[in-house]
């Protein structure tokens, strides 16, 4: 996790470093730090708290933000705890050198124990300033340059990295390198400047060319000259691919909403019509992705899907379950990436695995796409992010198109995995012959529906903002669904837990009375979703159980419900849907709830304590 940002070329590089940290920090944000150099010495600024915290620092002091060169960094701990001293930027013992870092370095111990032996001695408890006194030491006993010394320290290292590095006895350059961490470097107009950053954001309004390094990557940034980018292990020369970006500074910009998080809930409908556009064709009755039609016969013939995920995403990934099985028939496992990557899992080249993933950097998602892979299966990934890692190290793919995604609590990276999700299934349901042509047009023509329903359902904010003042003092809540809406129950948990802190639980409604039951008594929230399809009538049953132990029903309902509605505290009714396209419809209220939630209790909403968006450590 951690975002680093940096800049070299003609402009003052403070304002671009400290935006840059801003946009990056939802990647961590329990310490950050800047370097700038001013022509004649590194000025480094570092504390313990936001970037905003670090603006203030900074902007006591106008010498702190002289010089044409930057370096920045917005950390979530991993190697000692957040604090000044342990916030990035690092320097070398000399102090001639200077690092951001985004990973772990593993063997840390063992390289800190030689140095140390060498006469190193260390200010920090992190693993990065073990890293930047093995590239001075490297650079001084080869005497060799930066670029090379960065090279050599790196074969040594085990573990991931995002690197930039700047030397001051060559203050025109700066050495970036990755393995296993994102870093993308843009490209100014014939070479005037460049910017590093864990993703584009940063520079976006400066330029839209950009390089994303790939793993075991090093890159040579020289202002006025071709860049250069070479393999660590081998080093070999690499053609440089410089793409061009698409993202919009509108995309990364909160819009006019309080959070991003609010914004995120507010362009689902949006997010699921880029989702689907120019994929879902209902005029010739056809689904078109080529991400799964060039790889038809793999699915077809598959023994089983397995959906490796984390988090979110791996909700997303249930809810898939219950889609392939359903409707095309193929037997479906859902694994956390974590758990699947380290319990020696029987995967064979019959097996075509599902990856899912926002970030496409997740490091547990990753990692199990490797092991997969190794045993031989068919790797397709559903990410968000473009360009990530999970995208590129996946055989295949579908983008879910949701734009940026900020917020660190996933809201319409989930309705679009699901999206991408129904139409696999309902791809393949298709060419099986396990869906008829009528119900498949059906879906497609409900699928096109859901947007508007969704923009009808965002009005609801003021019944959810009453349910939210009544409940915000809740220690615990429950949260049950069953069927298509039982990995929703667990999403609308996850989502109150990450960002209001209060602990919440998700169940299959026919599961509570095996346990959670012993939990209800008049202090006690529970969320029920008991839409008109999928075992309503037992959901309802459930719901009188709750009812006759005091518990607080807060059920979410199709329009026009009436049973419900008698027995149940509060309820918020959603537009009728097909019954498999229902989760993309009863998540909505719990997000706003979680949201209104959050922000009653003046929590931070898009950057909750102790998390990171994207989480590239396992
Ligand atoms: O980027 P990914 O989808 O791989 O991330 C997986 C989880 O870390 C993520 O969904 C996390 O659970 C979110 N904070 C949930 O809101």
């Amino acid at each position: 996790m951690c975002g680093i940002t940096g800049y070299i070329g003609y402009r003052d590089a403070y304002p671009i470093v400290i935006n840059g940290l801003k946009r990056l920090e939802y990647r961590g944000y329990d310490s950050s730090g800047i370097m700038m150099y001013d022509g004649k010495a590194m000025n480094l600024s570092k504390t313990k708290g936001k970037v905003a915290d670090l603006e203030f620092i900074v902007n006591n002091e106008e010498k702190r933000k002289a010089g044409k060169i930057g370096l920045g960094h917005t950390r979530w701990a991993t190697h000692g705890v957040p604090n000044d001293t342990n916030s990035h930027p690092h320097f070398s013992e000399h102090g001639d050198l200077a690092i951001v870092h985004n990973g772990i370095i593993e063997n840390y111990d063992t390289l800190k124990k030689e140095l140390t032996r060498r006469g190193y001695t260390f200010k920090s408890d992190t693993d990065t300033e073990v890293l930047i006194n093995l590239i001075q030491e490297v650079k001084k006993n080869n005497k060799c340059k930066l670029g090379k010394a960065v090279q050599i320290a790196l074969t040594n290292v085990v573990g991931a990295y995002a690197i930039a590095v700047f030397d001051i006895t060559k203050p025109n350059e700066l050495v970036i390198a990755k393995l296993g961490s994102p870093i993308a470097i843009g490209v100014g107009k014939e070479n005037s400047e460049f910017f590093v950053a864990s993703d584009a954001s940063p520079f976006i309004e400066y330029t839209k060319n950009a390089i994303y390094l790939e793993d075991e990557e090093l890159a040579i940034v020289k202002v006025g000259k071709d860049i250069e980018v070479r393999k660590i292990m081998d080093d070999s020369m690499v053609d440089t691919n410089i793409q061009t970006l698409k993202m919009s500074l509108e995309q990364i910009e909160k819009g006019g909403y309080d959070h991003f998080m609010l914004k995120e809930i507010h362009e689902q409908p949006k997010a699921i019509i880029d989702t689907y556009r120019g994929r879902m064709l209902p005029d010739q009755g056809i689904i078109k992705m080529s991400g799964v039609d060039d790889h038809l016969a793999k699915f077809l013939n598959a023994d089983r899907i397995i959906i490796i995920a984390c988090g979110t995403s791996w909700h997303a990934g249930l809810v898939a379950e219950y889609l392939f099985e359903d409707m095309a028939r193929i037997p479906v496992e859902v694994e956390y990436a974590s758990e699947f990557r380290y319990r020696n899992p029987i995967v064979t080249s019959k097996d075509v695995v599902i990856a899912i993933s926002q970030s496409g950097e997740t490091a547990d998602t990753l990692a199990a796409i490797k092991l997969a892979k190794s045993k031989g299966a068919f790797v397709f990934g559903v990410c968000n992010v473009v360009g990530s890692s999970i995208a590129r190290e996946t055989h295949a793919g579908s983008y879910t198109h949701a734009g940026p995604e900020i917020g660190v609590a996933s809201t319409k990276a989930f309705t679009t995995q699901i999206t991408v999700l129904s139409l696999i299934a309902l791809k393949l349901a298709k060419e099986k012959g396990t869906l008829s042509t009528s119900a498949f047009q059906n879906y497609l023509r409900t699928l096109a529906h859901i947007p508007s329903q969704i923009e009808q359902l965002l009005k609801i904010d003021d019944t959810v903002k009453e349910i939210a003042a009544a409940y915000k003092d809740a220690k615990n809540c429950l949260y049950l669904g069953r069927g298509f809406n039982f990995p929703v129950a667990l999403e609308g948990a996850l989502k109150l837990k990450e960002i209001s802190y209060i602990h919440a639980e998700g169940y299959p409604a026919a599961e509570m009375k095996h346990g959670p039951i012993a939990l209800i008594d008049e202090n006690m929230p529970i969320f029920v979703i008991a839409t008109n399809k999928g075992h309503y009538e037992k959901v309802v049953s459930n719901i009188q159980e709750i009812k006759s132990r005091s518990g607080k029903i807060i059920a979410v309902v199709t329009e026009g419900d009436t049973q419900v509605k008698e027995i149940a505290d509060h309820v918020i009714e959603i537009p009728e849907t097909l019954e498999a396209l229902t989760p993309l419809l009863t998540t909505i209220p719990f997000q706003l709830l979680s949201y209104h939630i959050a922000v009653m209790l003046n929590k931070n909403v898009d950057q909750p304590r102790n998390l990171a968006k994207s989480v590239t450590v396992e």
